[in-house]
């Protein structure tokens, strides 16, 4: 294990309520106990926007940050029933959003669409968790790599602000279903995309890298052998605080 910056990012979806600020209290009170000794968590819970003004504005903490889980493409105001852009979302106190996550992209997100998004999200100086994946066909016709590959290519400008992205290996068949993967397999997997980055950008760094799908208080252990992971993309689990904090504990037993 490093003493690298690890993150644990919550993605509650469309669950949470005014009564969830009691959660995050909860995980703050640990966090701000369990960082003593090892100052080296990022915490990021990424919540419904209705949400996002209410724990800003009762919440402060260089710990915890509260982030969005999608916006509109356009950057400025317009008429887009329904939406909601990242400069709105920074006005009621967004410092990250989630972009490209696989349900998203199978609400209509194509990568064209998503590269607008992170570029829109960027420029409001929002943090930027970018997910990518593969489906479960494929995983099985062995096109894991090259989806990846095309999906970093294709929504990623090369002159992005680099400090401000994260990215997210989420594989979708894991999303929601209990099944991770091969711990050998995911090594390589992170190698590949930290390789990948540092070509497409020309840059000698990688931003962090996070795997998200079915993480867990349990499985949670699996994953510490691998050093390129930077960190978890935590969706059910993170809707419990005591699950959270079991998986931050867990982690580093
Ligand atoms: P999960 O979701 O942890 O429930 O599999 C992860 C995600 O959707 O980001």
């Amino acid at each position: 294990m490093t003493n690298k910056l690890k993150y644990f990012v919550g993605n509650w979806k469309m669950f949470g309520s005014f009564s969830s600020l009691k959660n995050i209290y909860r995980i703050h009170r640990f966090c701000v106990k369990f960082n003593k000794a090892r100052k080296k968590n990022k915490i990021i819970l990424c919540v419904p926007n209705t949400l996002i003004y209410f724990f800003t504005k009762k919440f402060r903490s260089k710990i915890i940050s509260i982030g969005a889980q999608n916006c509109h493409h356009h950057q400025t105001k317009g008429s887009f029933t329904g939406s909601v852009n990242a400069k709105m979302l920074k006005n009621v106190g967004a410092k990250y959003i989630i972009l490209g996550h696989s349900e998203s992209r199978h609400e209509g997100d194509t990568n064209q669409l998503i590269k607008k998004k992170i570029k829109s999200a960027l420029n409001q100086q929002l943090y930027v968790i970018f997910c990518i994946g593969e489906t479960y066909s494929e995983k099985i016709r062995k096109k894991t790599f090259s989806v990846l590959k095309n999906q970093l290519k294709s929504s990623m400008d090369k002159k992005i602000n680099l400090n401000n992205i994260i990215i997210a290996y989420e594989p979708v068949w894991s999303i929601g279903t209990g099944k991770i993967p091969k711990i050998d397999s995911l090594r390589n997997i992170f190698r590949f995309i930290k390789n990948e980055f540092k070509k497409n950008l020309k840059t000698k760094t990688s931003p962090p890298v996070l795997y998200g799908g079915s993480v867990n208080d349990k499985n949670i252990t699996k994953f510490t052998s691998i050093l390129e992971i930077d960190g978890f993309l935590i969706g059910g689990a993170s809707r419990s605080s005591k699950k959270f904090i079991d998986i931050i504990k867990n982690y580093y037993k």
